[in-house]
């Protein structure tokens, strides 16, 4: 077949790249795959705000915080163990922002920090109906704008640690830390990620996901991405940032808890852990 000009001119060349120009082609191609991600899930979470307004308002409502798919009661976690009168905390991915209610109730400042507009939208409504003032910013967490040393706590409840690659916001969260400072964030299990599919939902009762290839998951159905770790590279991620992990907890539901999801059950929650909390201190 006759090839047109325009074919010819649209075919790339193949020659053999110096390492070095090699190296910084990839990173530059990898750095505009990270925004693509950030994109792609900043518009999910923009698509799925108002399904996100009930449960933010209820956890708002709350006579006591509770975290995760299970709602276990702060008094249980003590994930806000810290946090007192000044304290200064910024959460990444903060959602509809009931986390920071619950740090402000307890005298401490925080900051709510999110990538999606519409989410910032239903958090500022919240804020006004409960009478609450504390920033909300809208930035990706591995871009975030505020200085060096600026907090006391880091959190971050399925936000950045779910939905972004660990290799740029945990840097972000070690230096957005004063020296001491905690980094406290909830994901998903890894026994979670590996029961369940690339194309499947729910979380089944066999291994069908690689372990060690779990790192970035896209979910076609919804074009968004998650990241998911296994323990020894968040070990390692936190390691190489100047944190040292002080707590890893597997969370268990209460026997006859009810999920809040439909992609995991309470029997096997029950038998297996379905998420972690990690406490990790960012070095003195
Ligand atoms: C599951 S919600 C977490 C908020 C709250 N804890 C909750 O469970 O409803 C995930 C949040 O992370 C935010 N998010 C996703 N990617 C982000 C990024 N790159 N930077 C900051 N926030 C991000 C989303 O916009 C969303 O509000």
């Amino acid at each position: 077949m006759a090839r047109t000009t325009r074919q010819r001119r649209h075919t790339p060349v193949e020659e053999e790249l110096p390492a070095e120009a090699a190296e910084r082609l990839a990173l530059m191609a990898e750095a505009a795959r990270q925004r693509e991600d950030v994109e792609r899930n900043r518009a999910a979470w923009n698509r799925w705000a108002t399904d996100y307004c009930m449960p933010g308002l209820r956890a708002w409502q709350a006579d006591e915080p509770f975290w995760g798919l299970w709602e276990l009661p702060e008094s249980e976690l003590n994930v806000l163990d810290e946090v007192g009168e000044g304290t200064d905390v910024i959460e990444l991915g903060c959602g509809t922002a009931y986390a920071c209610a619950w740090v402000a109730e307890r005298g401490g400042m925080p900051v709510g920090l999110d990538v999606a507009e519409a989410q910032l939208e239903s958090a500022r409504m919240l804020l006004k109906q409960f009478g609450h003032e504390f920033p909300l910013v809208r930035a990706s967490a591995d871009e975030v704008p505020f200085a060096d040393e600026s907090f006391d706590i880091a959190l971050s409840e399925y936000g950045a640690s779910t939905w972004l690659d660990p290799a740029r916001w945990v840097p972000e969260a070690a230096r957005l830390l004063r020296p001491g400072g905690l980094l406290v964030f909830v994901v998903n299990s890894s026994y979670l990620m590996t029961c369940t599919s690339e194309e499947g939902y729910v979380a089944s009762s066999e291994l069908v996901r690689d372990y060690f290839d779990m790192g970035r998951c896209e979910f076609a159905a919804d074009n968004t991405v998650e990241y998911h770790l296994g323990h020894g590279d968040w070990i390692r991620v936190l390691g190489a940032n100047g944190f040292s992990v002080e707590d890893l907890v597997e969370v268990r539901p209460r026997e006859g808890a009810e999920a809040r999801y439909d992609f995991v059950s309470a029997d096997w929650a029950r038998r297996w852990p379905s998420e972690e909390i990690w406490r990790a201190r960012k070095a003195r």
